[in-house]
């Protein structure tokens, strides 16, 4: 592997546990305004500096992400499909490698659809793009999207992770499921989860944990940290089990004591606005 390659792989999974926490804010590209993350540049900015990369498009990078910042950026680079589309794998690359280079971005990131109507066309998108980013250095996520008539399973899954590795996707997003070792054992690169939708903060981090039990390199998650009543408080808890081997308890323990102060602290500054 090329040195900028691994240069630019070792910003999202990071060398020293070979974790990450991806914040994952691009929803909006076939969701529209995704509730908490109407306003992305509200949303991004208390997180930014706990994510170690943030997966975004480009018209949110540029609209809502300040350039002085260090994270690094994973972006998401198909699209041309909406929730109220024809079809949801109906996807296209929609913005170039010299666009790519031009963001500074550490990794592209592109949704499969294996199984549905439009297979084809975003296993051909995949590997169109390796070939691209093998060329600039630029590593690639493949994020293993799933039809609504798909079962999550680790047979699904599993099919899904390796077909994306073996099209050469350095990393591959997926969902954790029963049986997920099997999947990370048959996929040869870095598996990563999605949160999806929201759940009870307890039981987001209970995800987490199992799924690093199982072998995930790492979360990129979204929902279940900036849809939480105390997002802050969600992504450290969050970074305190991939990065820190904290268990469920611990990690749900420090969200629990930081949203109270951060609620006392609210409080009291509303109780300065009234007293002057
Ligand atoms: C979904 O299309 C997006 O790629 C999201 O990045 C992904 O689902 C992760 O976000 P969440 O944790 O909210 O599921």
């Amino acid at each position: 592997m090329d040195w900028g390659m691994k240069n630019r792989l070792s910003k999202i999974i990071k060398p020293g546990n070979s974790r990450c926490v991806m914040l994952a804010v691009d929803h909006g590209y076939f969701l529209g305004p995704t509730e908490r993350l109407e306003n992305p540049r509200e949303t991004i900015g208390p997180l930014l500096n706990y994510a170690d990369s943030l997966m975004l498009t480009r018209g949110v990078l540029r609209t809502s992400v300040i350039p002085e910042s260090n994270t690094p950026i994973v972006l998401r680079v198909s699209g041309g499909s909406s929730i109220i589309g024809e079809d949801l794998s109906k996807e296209t690359i929609v913005t170039s490698i010299e666009e790519a280079i031009k963001l500074n971005a550490s990794c592209l990131a592109l949704s499969i659809f294996v199984g549905s109507k439009y297979e084809f066309q975003t296993l051909k998108n995949l590997s169109k793009l390796v070939n691209e980013g093998e060329k600039y250095g630029i590593p690639v996520l493949a994020v293993t999207a799933v039809g609504k008539e798909m079962a999550r399973d680790s047979r699904y899954l599993g099919l899904a992770c390796r077909i994306a590795a073996e099209l050469g996707a350095h990393v591959v997003k997926t969902y954790h499921c029963p049986d997920f070792d099997n999947v990370v054992e048959g996929c040869p690169v870095p598996v990563i989860i999605a949160g999806g939708k929201k759940l009870a903060e307890r039981d987001a981090l209970q995800l987490t944990f199992d799924a690093l039990k199982d072998g995930a390199s790492g979360v990129d998650m979204g929902r279940n940290i900036w849809q939480s009543d105390n997002p802050v408080a969600m992504i450290k808890a969050v970074r305190a089990i991939v990065h820190e081997n904290f268990t469920v308890k611990e990690a749900f323990d420090q969200y629990s004591g930081t949203s109270v102060m951060t609620e006392a602290i609210r409080k009291k500054s509303r109780n300065k606005t009234v007293s002057i």
